[in-house]
């Protein structure tokens, strides 16, 4: 059985302040919720008002993005040490703004990841095709590509921490949810790349999130799949009451 990790990604929302009023309304509405693992990401300036806010919760804090070097001359970046000193556990790679947005590639996600498991954090690689990609039959490739070049030259014992988030671009901020069968049948398809890179048992150890619209009224059906094992949540995770009523599906 895989646990179920529900995952906020709080994208450039939310100041400290507004980071400890989340957490003094959502701590009292999860307390005692073991089923699902939860992980708060805010942007970096949040991360220390986070991590205290949680302190003595099950709730694990986590950073939007890293970068590989350890540290040296790289204004604006962090690294996952310094991630893991501030009490961050998690970081999210790859996540498809950045892709669009800040020129990630495929293979800075490599590099990510492998700096991140290299220092003991638990990776959250997001992978997804866009809409253009969807309409001309190229979901798969992409997911393939994505996924190989991701885990180029990582052994699955470094591995072992690894998460992936399906996230298709086209269901990003839209409304539009991919349906619990298209999501699960991309999460098959990155199960069956993650074995050929780590193993059969890596792979369905693996957990595999999906990412893109989901709210209250969608997770149920989604997490009721059996290939989904979890999500990742952005605007519906900036509201306590509708992040509980998603962990809570
Ligand atoms: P929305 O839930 O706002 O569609 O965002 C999904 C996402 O990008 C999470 O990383």
């Amino acid at each position: 059985m895989r646990k179920k990790l529900i995952a906020a990604n709080w994208k450039m929302y939310k100041n400290p302040e507004q980071t400890r009023e989340f957490f003094a309304a959502f701590l009292p509405l999860v307390a005692g919720h073991t089923r699902d693992e939860i992980v708060v990401c805010p942007p970096f300036v949040d991360l220390y008002a986070a991590v205290e806010a949680a302190k003595g919760s099950s709730i694990a804090i986590g950073g939007q993005d890293v970068y590989w070097k350890e540290e040296g001359a790289f204004t604006g970046e962090i690294s996952s040490s310094m991630l893991l000193a501030a009490g961050a556990t998690h970081v999210i790679i790859g996540h498809s703004e950045r892709r669009q947005y800040f020129a990630e590639t495929d293979d800075t996600v490599n590099l990510k990841l492998k700096a991140a498991l290299e220092a003991g954090l638990t990776p959250i690689v997001c992978v997804g095709e866009v809409l253009e990609e969807r309409e001309a039959n190229l979901t798969e490739d992409v997911l393939r590509r994505q996924c190989l070049r991701a885990f180029h030259a990582i052994s699955g014992k470094k591995a072992a921490k690894l998460v992936i988030a399906y996230e298709p671009v086209w269901a990003i901020g839209t409304g539009k949810t991919a349906t619990p069968q298209m999501a699960a049948d991309a999460h098959e398809l990155i199960r069956s790349e993650a074995a050929k890179a780590f193993g059969d048992e890596f792979a369905a150890q693996l957990r595999i999130l999906y990412g893109g619209s989901v709210k209250p009224e969608n997770a149920k059906a989604l997490m009721a799949e059996e290939q989904i094992d979890g999500a990742l949540v952005g605007g519906a995770s900036l509201d306590a009451k509708s992040f509980t009523a998603i962990v809570q599906y």
